[in-house]
């Protein structure tokens, strides 16, 4: 099978968290069909080496990285292992993310803080040691996975809209910090995009079928987004010749900010 040798993203190393499901594993596919070399991290090694592989199979590179990205300690090795691997890192996607449903008074503070965890600080930890590393290289695009969450408020999400929200406002002020060196920070925000997490959100509330027509209902589109949806914002935010492109909040939503 012939290796991928054109491509928008030629010459590029990727660094994608959350890359062994839904939206990161689209990204990181998509990211190495476009040339980039791409480490797709996350904790399960079966979904992981699968999605390596996948990559590897339509001619790209990939290699997978276990790591959790809530751990300092993790992180720190996961970024020498990644620089070692590819001798380089010019894009960092901070997807890993999870949702779970709740008000702030079923929300116990145990389960307040797992999301926070897993949502922001795994961004700031990411960044925190990857961006050493873009900034002696005087380039380098960093793009935060946020949710329409983020921009407003939903049902029952209170700690994911605050978790998300709380990316929105990192994507900025990293933006003002860093993009005078050439480092570009972007941040996404989707609306439902049909991923294990939300099927995992449906299967489990009382009520499967009247969660989904709430999902759709926000929108202005008669369908869901797909994983795809959200990998070729990615892509516009990762292309090298994007240069005045930083500090922005892309939504990829079907329409639901626009109510
Ligand atoms: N789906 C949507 O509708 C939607 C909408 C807006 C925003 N988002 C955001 O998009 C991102 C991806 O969501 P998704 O729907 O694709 O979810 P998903 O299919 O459940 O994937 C979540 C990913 O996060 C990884 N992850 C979770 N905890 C981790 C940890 N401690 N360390 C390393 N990796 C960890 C998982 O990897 P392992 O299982 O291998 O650890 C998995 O690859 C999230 O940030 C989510 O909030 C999703």
């Amino acid at each position: 099978m012939a290796l991928i040798t054109e491509g928008r993203l030629m010459d590029q190393v990727a660094l994608v968290t959350g890359a062994t499901s839904g939206i990161g594993e689209a990204i990181a596919r998509r990211f190495g069909a476009e040339g980039a070399r791409v480490a797709v991290v996350g904790r399960d090694h079966e979904r992981g080496e699968a999605v390596a592989r996948s990559i590897a199979e339509v001619g790209g590179t990939a290699q997978f990285f276990a790591a959790d990205v809530t751990s300092d300690d993790a992180v720190g090795s996961l970024v020498r292992a990644v620089l070692d691997r590819f001798g380089g890192l010019d894009i960092v996607v901070n997807n890993a993310g999870l949702s779970v449903p709740g008000n702030v008074v079923d929300t116990a503070p145990a389960q307040w803080d797992a999301l926070f965890r897993i949502n922001v600080r795994s961004a700031y930890l990411v960044s925190h040691h990857t961006l050493p590393h873009l900034l002696a290289c005087g380039a380098g695009s960093v793009i935060n996975i946020s949710s329409e969450a983020g921009l407003k408020g939903l049902k029952d999400r209170a700690a994911y809209c605050a978790a998300k929200a709380a990316l929105v406002g990192l994507t900025k002020a990293m933006a003002v910090d860093h993009s005078p060196h050439r480092i570009r920070i972007n941040c996404i925000c989707p609306g439902t995009v049909e991923t294990p997490m939300v099927r995992r959100l449906i299967d489990s509330d009382a009520d499967p079928l009247a969660m989904k027509k709430a999902f759709l209902q926000r929108r202005l589109t008669p369908h869901l987004g797909s994983p795809e949806d959200i990998a070729e914002a990615a892509v516009y935010f990762a292309l090298p010749g994007n240069g005045y492109v930083t500090g922005a909040v892309l939504s990829v939503d079907g329409g639901s900010l626009a109510r």
